[in-house]
């Protein structure tokens, strides 16, 4: 699969980290930065991250700041984008199962490594269930259209 992953300066390490395990696991990563642990915003990054999987060219994202909220949110504002901000894998496996997450987003500050890799797991792993939860999702879609810019 290709995965899209972005961070800020405090999600950096970890993103490092998240991009050989991923490789390790034999996915195709595409870095949307940040690049190296120089202070900047959460928002460049993220919007970077959700236009490449809005778009298609990364199947599937993940976003990693200090708490995972800011960048999180940064996605979320892109169309198409359905970033869930998570620290655990019950709610990860819930968002794929439900919301068809397309971004995954974690903090650096909040949660270890070895957890964010679980996430990443789980997330890449659990199909949508579809039904009525695409109903749900189709009115999402609507508020976009109802709200664009
Ligand atoms: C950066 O200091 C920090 O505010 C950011 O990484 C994130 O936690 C914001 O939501």
């Amino acid at each position: 699969m290709k995965i899209g992953i972005a961070s800020d300066h405090a999600g950096f390490a970890m993103k490092q980290e998240l991009i050989a395990y991923l490789q390790g696991k034999g996915h195709e990563v595409l870095d949307c930065g940040t690049y190296s642990e120089e202070s900047t915003d959460y928002a460049i990054w993220g919007e970077k991250l959700a236009n490449a999987v809005a778009c298609g060219e990364a199947e599937r994202g993940i976003a990693v700041c200090g708490t995972g909220i800011g960048i999180g949110i940064s996605c979320n504002k892109v169309n198409g984008i359905r970033a869930a901000i998570v620290s655990d894998t019950v709610s990860t496996e819930l968002t794929r199962r439900h919301n068809d997450a397309n971004i995954v987003a974690f903090g650096a500050r909040i949660i270890g490594i070895v957890v964010a890799e679980e996430i990443i797991d789980v997330f890449l792993n659990t199909p949508f269930e579809g039904g009525r939860h695409q109903r749900r999702i189709d009115q999402i879609a609507d508020i976009e259209k109802r709200n664009r810019g």
